[in-house]
């Protein structure tokens, strides 16, 4: 079942008008939610950054957080995985195709729910592999467009590759990976880019730093060289659907000795610890 303007139907009954701006144009933005035994993971923090991607490309919210809460907690409902993965998408809507934004439309508006699939034990315990790629793509990274074809080029390499993500390199610096949010361990200490422009502000990326910081694990914001992440004694991806997964090859060359670090071993268990205490909060 999905909710697509104000109903929910199967996924096979849901059709958008062909002049839909995100069809003609990309012009939306979207979000991906994670629920664990029917609890959307952090959904507040996803309301918040799907209002500032609305922000970001001049559209005005259709709904207050409240109704959004309302229509996630019923799609949940009507869907059967206790664990599953949200999409929700917003576009600029139906319109005469001209580039200038449309007078008056409404806003298209389609959540769909698919069953979650997390991390294998595989990936978790082997790490995955990964390269590194130029980050060729605009400079409002921090939206979270539907706008996706730079992503999708650049996810391409990594499959192509064998590999699970590409690493992105603008002006020399890492910025994130094609999907997911980057980290490195380098002498010890945990690093991460900095939020700006040119990475999107990850829910994931957000919750290591809080446990990184309640649990004493050391960690700095700031830049991270190709060359620091070609010699970096951990390499990590995070997403909201990959929670933290290990890279244990760059470039086809093990980092490090090849295998998943001891600050990725910790970091992955406080987050499963985690995760495990807000379900026992939210259920009790
Ligand atoms: C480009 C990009 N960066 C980072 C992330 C990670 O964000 P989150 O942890 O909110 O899923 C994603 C998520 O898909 C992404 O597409």
């Amino acid at each position: 079942m999905i909710y697509l303007n104000g109903e929910f139907m199967p996924i096979e009954k849901a059709v958008i008008p062909v002049l839909d701006r995100g069809f003609i144009f990309g012009d939306g933005v979207y979000e991906v939610i994670p629920v664990y035994s029917r609890l959307p993971f952090r959904l507040g923090e996803h309301l918040e950054r799907l209002q500032a991607s609305l922000d970001g490309i001049r559209l005005e919210n259709p709904h207050e957080d409240s109704a959004w809460q309302e229509k996630i907690g019923r799609l949940v409902e009507l869907n059967e995985p206790e664990d599953q993965s949200l999409y929700l998408q917003v576009t600029r809507g139906v319109a005469r195709r001209a580039h200038a934004f449309p007078a008056r439309t409404t806003p298209t508006v389609f959540i769909m729910s698919s069953p979650l699939l997390p991390p294998t034990p595989n990936q978790i315990n082997n790490g995955v592999g990964a390269i590194t790629a130029a980050d060729n793509r605009w400079a409002r990274c921090n939206v979270k467009s539907t706008s996706l074809l730079p992503n999708v080029l650049l996810r391409q390499l990594a499959i192509d590759a064998g590999c699970a993500e590409t690493l992105l390199l603008r002006d020399g610096q890492l910025t994130e990976g094609s999907a997911s949010n980057a980290f490195v361990v380098s002498n010890g200490i945990l690093l991460a880019p900095p939020k700006s422009n040119l990475m999107l502000p990850g829910i994931t990326y957000d919750l290591v730093l809080e446990l990184a910081a309640a649990n004493n694990v050391a960690h700095e914001l700031r830049n991270i060289s190709e060359a620091e992440l070609a010699g970096a004694d951990e390499i990590w991806i995070t997403s909201s659907s990959r929670e933290i997964l290990p890279v244990t090859t760059l470039n086809g060359r093990p980092v490090n000795d090849g295998r998943p670090g001891h600050v990725f071993k910790r970091m992955h268990a406080l987050y499963q610890e985690y995760k495990a205490q807000v379900m026992r909060t939210a259920h009790g």
